[in-house]
């Protein structure tokens, strides 16, 4: 019989991601009923950021707008920059394959920091790359030596704030990199709602940064993929001669243009989730744990290797890292509803207090 045909080097070669487990096969494992497992390991929000029954009327039977002109018409009014500076695609996660497609070829040097977001390794190295990673120092952007490497690389990755570290970089870091690195500069602001913290305004001075977003995460809509690009005319240009025709649905399109409508409610929930943050934090302290500084809607604090399997078998999912990570003796949690963070807190001072 023939044998089946072999993917191309790179693939083999990749690391692919581990994706997280559905709540009801946790439930399963840690013998909890589903409705008890709380997922403090996705970073995302407790409150959706649309009610489902809000959609108006749509046409299903026929192709929508591929240019997105609504949803546009909306981040253009978010983002202060124009349609032409603006590329939407299926979450974050598609535009940074999209980068990867346009910049990154195989044998490029790209670089970043460890330990970062999975994805920016993943899609560079899908494309061919070669993936220089800077390590951190005490879990901080080492930056002396990221700039030494951007300034050699065709690609630069960076989150900021970063995951799962909740490190801020300040505006006149992101812009020395920007001025610095040879090739193209991409910043992933998928907490931006958050941080409160943009590179936007340096677009305009260079033509090799982009920004990268999500309504993921302080939107309250991760099930819904919607992400997007900024960055100048050139660099837009090229991301859409690659950008699928329509990776947004029609209902998703619809669903994000809502959301965007009401911005104050969503800097509401944004402001909640803040003030939760900073008082789980205090809280962690006291107990005598170890919590980094984050400007995310997460938290990543040292533990002992029997912290998390005890929390999940309490329902209680957090993110672990492989021993091989920087951050192997942390686990990172993401602030939820008062409620939720009040169970945490509680098995948490159980298990080290
Ligand atoms: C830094 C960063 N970028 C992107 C994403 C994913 O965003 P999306 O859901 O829009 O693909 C995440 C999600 O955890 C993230 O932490």
């Amino acid at each position: 019989m023939r044998s089946a045909p072999t993917p191309r080097d790179a693939i083999l070669r990749m690391q692919p991601y581990a994706w997280e487990p559905p709540s009801a096969s946790i439930a399963r494992d840690a013998g909890v009923p589903e409705d008890q497992v709380v997922r403090f390991d996705t970073n995302t929000f407790p409150w959706p950021g649309v009610r489902l029954d809000s959609l108006p009327p749509l046409v299903l039977n026929e192709y929508s707008d591929s240019t997105y002109s609504a949803l546009v018409a909306q981040l253009n009014e978010y983002t202060g920059l124009p349609a032409t500076r603006i590329t939407v695609g299926a979450g974050a996660d598609e535009i940074l394959d999209l980068l990867a497609k346009v910049y990154i070829g195989p044998g490029d040097h790209v670089v970043q920091s460890i330990p970062t977001y999975p994805m920016f390794r993943i899609v560079s190295e899908i494309a061919g790359g070669l993936v220089a990673d800077v390590p951190s120092q005490d879990l901080a952007l080492d930056r002396e030596a990221f700039l030494r490497q951007a300034q050699s690389a065709r690609f630069t990755w960076i989150a900021n704030p970063n995951n799962p570290t909740g490190e801020l970089l300040p505006l006149d870091f992101i812009e020395d990199l920007a001025a610095r690195a040879a090739g193209v500069l991409a910043v992933d602001e998928a907490y931006f709602e958050l941080s409160g913290l943009t590179a936007v305004p340096l677009i305009d001075r260079h033509p090799n940064l982009v920004v990268v977003r999500t309504m993921s995460k302080g939107f309250g809509l991760a099930a819904l993929r919607i992400g997007y690009a900024l960055a100048g005319d050139e660099v837009t240009r090229a991301l859409w001669r690659v950008r699928p025709p329509l990776s947004v649905s029609v209902v998703a399109e619809a669903l994000a243009v809502k959301a965007l409508e009401d911005r104050e409610a969503m800097r509401d929930r944004a402001r909640q989730i803040v003030r939760a943050r900073e008082t789980m934090r205090s809280a962690l302290t006291e107990l005598g744990c170890e919590v980094r500084d984050s400007a995310g809607n997460f938290l990543l604090l040292r533990a002992a290797p029997h912290v998390a399997p005890a929390l999940l078998r309490r329902g209680l999912v957090v993110r672990t890292f492989p021993p091989s990570s920087l951050a192997h003796d942390y686990i990172r949690v993401t602030v939820r509803a008062p409620a939720e963070n009040a169970r945490l807190l509680s098995a948490l001072t159980e298990l080290i207090g």
